[in-house]
């Protein structure tokens, strides 16, 4: 499989995203809401890169079949452990594609009273969009190629490679 991003890309982008969110959340504590299973590599290596004291939560969501695609709609398969009142929330997650599943979870977060609520993606595929939401913090954009690893899966496997790969081939 062919390299898109080597994992020294994919690290220097994340220590310039640390930066510009420890900027500009200089004096807050940042509570890091992680998107499972895809967002765990970028998760853990975002925090790391942000220089305030943040939390971290998790939640995870899987899509209903393909009936229900254009609605967006997703059922929770793992809820938050803490509640979101006031804090400055940010929504972590591994890539937008369409839209729809960023799109449903900033609905359903934003109605437990975030304080503030940003997104940050690793990867974007705006050519794919089919919901405008708006997201803060983007480390790539990309063509519309379906890719693995670092995090990302194809029938749950390759999440552990740490570049990420254009899916096919040898
Ligand atoms: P969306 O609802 O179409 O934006 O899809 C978002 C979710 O689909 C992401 O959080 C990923 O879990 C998955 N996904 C979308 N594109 C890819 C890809 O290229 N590789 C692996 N997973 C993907
Ligand atoms: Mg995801």
């Amino acid at each position: 499989m062919k390299v898109l991003l080597s994992q020294e890309q994919i690290q220097a982008r994340i220590a310039e995203l640390g930066k510009e969110i420890s900027r500009d959340f200089a004096g807050t504590e940042p509570h890091l809401v992680g998107v499972l299973k895809g967002a765990y590599a970028f998760l853990g290596d975002l925090a790391r890169q942000i220089d305030l004291p943040i939390t971290m939560d998790f939640i995870a969501v899987s899509s209903y079949g393909a009936a229900t695609k254009s609605s967006g709609e997703v059922r929770l398969t793992k809820d938050l452990d803490q509640g979101l009142e006031g804090r400055h929330l940010i929504v972590v997650e591994d890539i937008v594609d369409t839209g729809l599943t960023l799109n449903y979870l900033v609905n359903v977060l934003n109605a437990r009273g975030p304080r503030t609520l940003k997104v940050a993606t690793l990867l974007s595929k705006p050519s794919r969009r089919l919901v405008d939401v708006p997201v803060d913090y983007v480390g790539f954009s990309i063509d519309d190629h379906f890719v693995v690893g670092y995090g990302m899966d194809f029938n749950e496997k390759y999440r552990n490679m740490p570049d990420i790969k254009i899916y096919g081939g040898e």
